[in-house]
């Protein structure tokens, strides 16, 4: 029987990972964070001194990192690393090396074993588009560039490190603007995706809202 899958795409820090993670847990249903397998690859060449533009090495990399997911946190050559891809240079080195075709390539199948029963949710850039083409609900989740920014200013401000709004709003739509504009995968919402902005929607009503859509499509099959 086919697993279920439940692709949440969309811009940097728009809140796709917290809601897409929530209907995980509420379904029962596995959850994967491709964005950090992008960010793994970033920051292991960033320790063994392999260039962001390296595109054969870096898909070396990508399709032997050693990394494992456990606990909500994830373990890259058996050290914790959860922290350290969330660094601003490493999201940076993420959206350089997931414009190179080969190391998405290589991150193909890694993403597609992760579709295990009883069911996926799953974030990401093209996660509907390209690794989970026929995915059951697929949803592009966006807020503004000022309200995505905001998001971040309070995160790093929360976790005590300091932070400069207006630069946070530009690197957002820096990255916005490398990762739409790329030739392979492009950030864009398909035309099967539901639009879902969260400028003004607390995360419980972004999680209410794909559940209740994921529940309409189950119920027409
Ligand atoms: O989602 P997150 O901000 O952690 O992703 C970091 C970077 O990884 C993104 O800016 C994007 O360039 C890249 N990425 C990607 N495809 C995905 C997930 C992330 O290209 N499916």
């Amino acid at each position: 029987m086919k697993v279920p899958v439940i692709t949440i795409d969309g811009p940097s820090a728009s809140g796709k990972g917290t809601v897409a993670a929530c209907v995980a847990s509420r379904l029962g249903f596995h959850y994967l964070d491709s964005g950090s397998l992008y960010r793994l690859v970033a920051l292991y060449a960033d320790r063994v001194g392999i260039d962001w533009d390296d595109e054969p090495a870096l898909a070396r990399a990508a399709l032997t990192l050693p990394v494992a997911f456990c606990d909500g946190g994830v373990l890259l050559d058996g050290n914790e690393a959860t922290e350290a891809i969330r660094a601003e240079h490493i999201g940076i080195g993420a959206s350089r090396v997931g414009a190179l075709p080969a190391v998405r390539t290589a991150l193909m199948q890694r993403q597609r074993d992760f579709r295990v029963a009883p069911g996926l949710v799953t974030d990401g850039r093209d996660m509907g588009s390209v690794v989970f083409p026929d995915a059951d609900l697929k949803i592009f989740l966006t807020a503004s560039a000022d309200e995505r920014a905001t998001r971040r200013y309070k995160q790093l401000i929360d976790k005590g490190e300091s932070a400069n709004l207006p630069q946070i709003r530009q690197d957002i739509i820096d990255r916005d603007q490398r990762d739409a504009a790329r030739p392979v995968a492009p950030l864009r919402q398909e035309p099967d995706a539901l639009l879902l902005d969260t400028t003004a929607l607390t995360i419980d009503q972004a999680v209410e809202a794909v559940l209740s859509w994921f529940a309409a499509k189950s119920s027409d099959c």
